[in-house]
Formats: C-alpha cells, structure tokens, sequence
C-alpha cells in the first residue's frame, strides 16, 4: 500500500516529467525550423529520455497498489531567440528538476518510506548526469558566439546522439 502523500507527490512528479518530454520536444521543434538538425535531435532524444523517466514513477506508483492519475500538461514555450537561449533554458529547467527530487527524497525520508528513498537514489544521480550534459552544450555554445561555422560543426555533433539502450 502507497502512502496517500507519496502517491499525491509521485503522481505530481509523474506530470513535472511529461512536461519535460513536453518541453524537449517543443525545443526539438524548434530547431528543426531553424535547420539545426543536430540539435533537433538532442533534443529529440531529451524529450525520448524524459519519457522514460515519467514511466519509472508510473510503474513504481503501479507497483506499490497505488493509482496513477494524469492531470493537464502546461503548454510549454515554442520558440528561443537563438539556441544558446534554448539550452539555458533546458540547464534552468533540469536544476529546478533536481530541486523537486531532493524534495521527493525529503518526503520519502520523512514518511520513513525506504523503498520510495531507494527508487529516487537513481533519480538523484541522473539529476547530475542531465545537468551536466545540458552545462556542456551551454559552455560550448558561448565559446562559439557568433561563429556560424562552429554553430554547424556543434550540430553536427549533437547530432550523433542516441538513446541508450535501457532508456527506451
Ligand atoms: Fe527527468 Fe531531465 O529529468
């Protein structure tokens, strides 16, 4: 039996994830209409990843007899001045993830639900892995400024992303 507070929080968890897919998703869009390939599809593979997050909280609320419930998904931005803005805003939104999680974890904590603490430890160490894959485009990307031909060589190279295996 799932703690009712547990279940209210994963489910609101559940959502803040779908939302990220959401969002990923609407960056890839746009740069696919800025012909930035490459980055369409790191993004695109963003949202795949997010994804896959949002079903971890759906099969553990499953698992432990608690009731998944979808609510209304915010609709997220669609268009960036530029792709640096874009990623900032992806680096912004990941670090208000982690923030949510280290709620998560407190809540688990306090609720002396372990097996909630345990299932959030892979959260809180994917927390810094997607943090840090967001700050290095960001770093690249003000290296480059203005550079249109070191803008296509990073394309190129978000381009070469794919999902990993246990993602899908
Ligand atoms: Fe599901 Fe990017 O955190």
């Amino acid at each position: 039996m799932l703690n009712p507070k547990i279940e209210d929080a994963f489910n609101g968890q559940l959502n803040a994830e779908l939302y990220s897919s959401y969002l990923y998703l609407s960056m890839s869009a746009y740069f696919e209409s800025q012909n930035l390939a490459g980055m369409a599809n790191w993004m695109r593979v963003q949202a795949q990843e997010e994804l896959g997050h949002a079903m971890k909280f759906f099969d553990f609320i499953n698992e432990r007899g608690g009731r998944v419930t979808l609510t209304q998904l915010e609709a997220p931005k669609t268009q960036w001045a530029y792709p640096l803005d874009a990623f900032q805003d992806a680096y912004e939104h990941e670090c208000k993830v982690t923030g949510l999680i280290n709620g998560l974890v407190d809540l688990a904590i306090g609720e002396k639900d372990h097996a909630a603490n345990t299932f959030l430890q892979w959260f809180v160490t994917e927390q810094v892995e997607e943090e840090s894959s967001v700050q290095t485009v960001v770093d690249k990307l003000k290296m480059i400024g203005d550079s249109g031909g070191a803008v296509f060589m990073l394309d190129g190279e978000l381009g070469q992303r794919t999902l990993p295996p246990a993602a899908e």
